[in-house]
Formats: structure tokens, sequence, C-alpha cells
């Protein structure tokens, strides 16, 4: 059960990168067809689709490790356990900020397809797509924060 511990936690480092490339892609395409009036492509929707996909991942990943790793433990002494920020950061806030993000982004691939119009497509997915990446990008655990990991796996 170690080595299963151990592969989700590479999985779950390396795929922040491709929640990341992918936000900024269907970000910087929603930002260029809202700019320059261009039409909802199948690309746009790929992009969606990838970006979506990928918070997915990490929240089948991320909830394994979070059983694993023991870290509902916190609930049992919710006042010690919050008062130490490491035990919080993994307790709460990294759960608490990554799922509201991935909601939010599920959301933003909802309302895009709903839109009437294509320029509203482009809207709606810029704004939501990047209040989704922000949320992600505050929780996850950089080298520099203090419960920080690495930015790669080490094997
Ligand atoms: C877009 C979503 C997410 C991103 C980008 C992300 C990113 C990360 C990163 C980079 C790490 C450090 C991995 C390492 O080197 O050990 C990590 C650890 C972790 N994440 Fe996430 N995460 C996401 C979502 C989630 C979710 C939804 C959960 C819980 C349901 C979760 C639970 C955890 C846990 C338990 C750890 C390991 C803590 C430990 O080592 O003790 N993550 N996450």
């Amino acid at each position: 059960m170690e080595y299963f511990n151990l592969a989700l936690h590479h999985i779950h480092n390396l795929l922040r990168w491709a929640v990341f490339f992918t936000g900024f892609w269907a970000i910087l395409r929603a930002y260029s067809g809202y700019k320059n009036n261009k039409s909802w492509s199948s690309t746009d929707e790929s992009a969606g689709f990838w970006f979506v996909m990928s918070c997915h991942t990490q929240l089948l990943t991320g909830l394994f490790l979070y059983i694993y790793s023991g870290h509902y433990t916190i609930f049992s002494n919710m006042g010690e356990g919050m008062k130490n920020s490491i035990t919080r950061f993994w307790g709460v806030e990294h759960i608490t900020g990554m799922l509201i993000a991935i909601v939010i982004v599920q959301i933003a691939r909802i309302l895009s397809k709903k839109a009437n119009t294509d320029k509203l497509k482009h809207k709606k997915a810029l704004i939501w797509y990047s209040i989704g990446i922000f949320l992600i990008l505050i929780s996850i655990p950089w080298p520099w924060r203090e419960a920080g990991r690495a930015l790669f796996p080490a094997f």
C-alpha cells in the first residue's frame, strides 16, 4: 500500500502541470475569441474539456491521498489542528480551495456551452475559468510555502 500512496503522490504532483497548462490554454483561447469576435470552435470545446478532465483526475487522486495520508484526522481535534498551519493546510485549506475551484471550472464549462452567442460563450469561459485557475494557484503547495512540496516528483 506504501507504493500505491507514493505513486499517487507522484501522479498528483505531475498532474498539477496538466491542470495548469490546460487551464491557461482554455483561458487564452477564450480571451482571444472574445477580443477578436471569433466563432466558438471545436478546439475551444476541447480546451475546456481537457481542463475539466485534468481537474477531475486531480479530485480523484486527491481524495485517495486525503484518506491514505490521514489528513481527515484533523476533524477529531479541530481546535488543535487548526492552530497548526501545516495540518490546517492539508486537512482543510488545500481540499476546500480545490473543491470550490473544481466546481467553478465545471460550472464554467456548462455556462459557456449553454450561452446563446459565440461572444458570450468566450466571455463566460474567460471569466469563470480565470476564477477557477486563480483559486487553484493559491491552493497549490508551492515549494516556497510553509506546507510546500517539490515542483516535480522526486523519483
Ligand atoms: C486542481 C486540483 C489540485 C491540484 C492542482 C493539486 C495539487 C497538489 C500538489 C502539487 C500536491 C503535492 C504533491 C506531492 O508532491 O506530494 C498535492 C498534494 C495533495 N493534495 Fe492536491 N491538488 C488538487 C486537488 C486536490 C483535491 C481535490 C484534494 C482532496 C480531495 C487534494 C488532496 C491532496 C493531498 C491529500 C495531498 C498530499 C498531502 C501529503 O503529502 O500529505 N488535492 N496537491
